[in-house]
């Protein structure tokens, strides 16, 4: 696990951009499993730049998003479609067919649908490089606490924490969706790589919780100490309860040293 500090949340995307710029460039064809929230969209911003630019091509990426809202059409202003629409794929050249985001309108045979993203990412060659938010309770994708750490995509229900946070973004007197669909954590740590982004003090207890806490379902995230080439790239906010910061400061100067490819 590498865990990287930055001074703030715009050292945080610029970091996860270059991280996401260096896998495109060294694989062209990367599939690249994308994640929506407030945390992910100045590092859409920086991609986009780096796209305008010249110097990201990404007509060969293919993407998978980890969730969407059951019963939101993509068209919704509040869908995670529309989201991905506005802040990164319309400013970029993914093409439509490479794109893949939970069908939040499907209605009845869930199960069916899900095993069928499932089959969709295995037909793709699984995921090069999966990036992650995290909620202030844990949650990784919609994989609310107590989310078996072997879960596949399926239907999940809204914790009150989340609904809660959720809320505001939604008009006044309209309800919020109640479920969502979402990868499972089994699904997440089979990416080749995991990228996890956290930024601004409401992330600091469930921060130190997934890196620092025991493996639990209680909190999703913690999940990811299983996985072999996992990235948490924190704020100096975020990062404020973890114990160990000045290990992990360590960790990256021998890292740069001696494998700097983890970092580019
Ligand atoms: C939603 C998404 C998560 C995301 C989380 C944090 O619940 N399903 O994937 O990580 O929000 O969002 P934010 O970055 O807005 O704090």
């Amino acid at each position: 696990m590498l865990v990287i500090l930055k001074r703030d949340n715009e050292g945080v995307n610029e970091q996860a951009a270059q991280l996401i710029a260096g896998s495109v460039k060294k694989k062209p064809s990367l599939t690249l499993g994308l994640a929506t929230g407030s945390t992910m969209v100045g590092l859409y911003q920086h991609l986009v730049r780096l796209h305008k630019s010249g110097s990201l091509d990404f007509s060969r990426v293919v993407t998978f998003n980890l969730d969407e809202y059951l019963g939101l059409s993509a068209t919704h202003p509040q869908s995670f479609h529309h989201f991905m629409h506005e802040h990164f794929f319309r400013h970029v050249n993914v093409l439509a067919r490479n794109i893949h985001i939970p069908d939040g309108s499907i209605r009845g045979d869930y199960d069916a649908y899900c095993a069928s993203y499932e089959q969709a990412i295995r037909a793709a060659g699984g995921i090069d490089l999966q990036l992650l938010g995290i909620g202030r309770n844990g949650h990784i994708g919609f994989n609310e606490p107590t989310s078996s750490l072997a879960s596949r995509t399926r239907l999940k229900v809204l914790s009150r924490e989340t609904l809660d946070d959720n809320s505001k973004f939604f008009a006044p007197g309209e309800e919020s969706p109640r479920c969502a669909v979402t990868m499972g954590i089994g699904t997440i740590l089979e990416a080749r790589k995991v990228l996890l982004l956290a930024t601004g003090a409401s992330k600091a207890a469930a921060v130190a919780k997934s890196i620092e806490g025991p493996i639990t379902s209680g909190v999703s995230a913690s999940a990811l100490q299983l996985h072999p080439d996992v990235t948490f790239l924190l704020d100096e906010l975020a990062a404020a309860q973890l114990t160990q910061r000045d290990y992990y400061h360590r960790v990256l100067e021998m890292t740069a040293l001696l494998t700097p490819d983890r970092l580019s």
